[in-house]
């Protein structure tokens, strides 16, 4: 009786120190012997620093993170893990144009989540099918493919213009714009600075490069070989370049004249970012082929490359494939982020509040500011110094934003934002810059 008892006894303390120490909710990260300064940190314990660290042990180490962990967004604010919240002027890289967890797009992705997520694209979905009727709509172009990224819909394009360009009996030559940034594959590298392709060689071939704004350049180099030439409308990662209305059309005489295939990179512009769907509609200028991603999927990775009819029928079954790209979840998330813009005309709301935003640091008459540039909401602001220290300055002033071109600062926020949100930043940002200078 006595040993009976004292094995039940045993049993329900194991039991209960298998509850408190052994077991762990479902779906909860545990770290296994992950060291910080030798002490290992549990991830129970969620903090910044511990998840910096299970990152720096475990992912490649390719970007300078920054030192907090994002865990959850509502609209343009989004929370780290110690429960610090932010107002998101980067959003993703200009990918949540809608907001983080818009509940227009959250419904279309649990919906078709619990409907149908992936078919293959052996097989015509009822949200893709939709989805690039739209799309065609309303960009004027006739068919589109889609993609999971950015660089693979520029790939794509690349592929598409010079198939056409084989049909018309020209060698491949695509021409990009200095300051261009297009990806990080291979080809995409190869369109843009030198910089990116150390050690990566060798690099494909048949890629030059020509002056942006400057269409003497360009004439310059689209000798007889030239299938494609390829430009931003407003360059992202360049510095928020915005392209001159003359230099498009003279590109667009060009290619005419040329049968070269003009493609547009709207992948930072396209879906509402500058106050047209397209940025190509402020300058009235029909690309042959446009490229899209960021903002079409409110978040989820989709891309899309869209062509006329004309370079289309230069791609005959087999030369080009995906298997995720434009599956049910993705293209349902873009319609919803689609209807979005148009329901909260998000058009209007970039173009008045990117004015409205440039006029605020014109009125700042700061004189560390060399240039405001951009269009609707996507606005730069170029500094005399190097302004990676403004942004670390701003996320500890609650602000998420962004340094490209060495010295601009590019804010990119949710079309949504609030004035009171963006005012928020910009007071933010002051602070950030009497920092700033102060240290310097
Ligand atoms: C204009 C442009 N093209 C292409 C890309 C590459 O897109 P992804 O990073 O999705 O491959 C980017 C990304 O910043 C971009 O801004």
């Amino acid at each position: 009786m006595i040993i009976v008892l004292l094995q039940n006894a045993s049993f329900l303390c194991t039991f209960v120190w298998l509850l408190q120490h052994g077991r762990r909710p479902e779906g909860k990260a545990e770290s296994s012997g992950i060291k910080d300064n030798d002490q290992p940190i549990h991830m129970k314990e969620k903090t910044n620093k511990a998840f910096e660290t299970l990152d720096k042990q475990h992912y490649l180490q390719t970007f300078r993170r920054f030192p907090i962990t994002l865990a959850k967004g509502k609209g343009s604010r989004v929370w780290d893990i110690e429960g610090k919240e932010y107002i998101d002027v980067l959003a993703g890289i200009a990918v949540n144009s809608v907001g983080h967890c818009h509940p227009n797009v959250v419904k279309a992705i649990q919906e078709q989540a619990a409907k149908l997520m992936h078919i293959s694209n052996f097989y015509v979905s009822e949200p893709q099918a939709q989805l690039a009727e739209r799309l065609t709509e309303l960009s004027g172009l006739n068919r589109v493919f889609f993609s999971n990224s950015g660089a693979e819909s520029v790939e794509g394009a690349i592929k598409l213009a010079r198939k056409y360009g084989k049909t018309q009996g020209k060698a491949g030559t695509v021409i990009s714009m200095e300051g261009c940034f297009h990806g990080r594959t291979l080809a995409t590298i190869a369109t843009g600075k030198k910089a990116m392709q150390n050690g990566f060689d060798p690099i494909p071939s048949g890629f030059k490069q020509a002056k942006f704004n400057d269409f003497e350049s360009v004439a310059h180099v689209a000798t007889g070989d030239v299938a494609a030439i390829i430009v931003e409308p407003v360059q992202g990662e360049g510095g928020i370049n915005v392209a001159d209305k003359a230099f498009l059309q003279q590109l667009r005489k060009l290619c005419d004249e040329k049968d070269i295939v003009l493609i547009f990179d709207e992948i930072q512009t396209g879906i509402g970012r500058t106050g047209y769907w397209f940025a190509k509609d402020h300058y009235g200028v029909q690309p042959d082929i446009m490229t899209l991603a960021k903002g079409l999927g409110g978040g989820v990775p989709i891309g899309a490359f869209l062509s006329s009819e004309k370079i289309a029928q230069a791609i005959e079954f087999g030369d080009h494939g995906t298997t995720f790209g434009g599956n049910p979840l993705m293209c349902a998330a873009a319609l919803a982020v689609l209807q979005t813009v148009e329901e909260e005309n998000l058009l209007h709301a970039a173009k008045e509040k990117g004015e409205w935003l440039k006029q605020q640091f014109a009125d700042m008459h700061e004189p560390s500011i060399v240039k405001i540039k951009g269009l609707g909401l996507m606005v730069g602001v170029e500094f005399t110094f190097e302004t990676k220290p403004l942004v670390i300055e701003m996320m500890h002033h609650g602000v998420l934003a962004n340094a490209t071109a060495g010295n601009v600062l590019r804010l990119v926020p949710p079309l949504n934002i609030s004035y009171d949100e963006l005012q928020t930043a910009l007071e933010a940002m002051k602070k950030s810059l009497e920092a700033v200078k102060e240290h310097a």
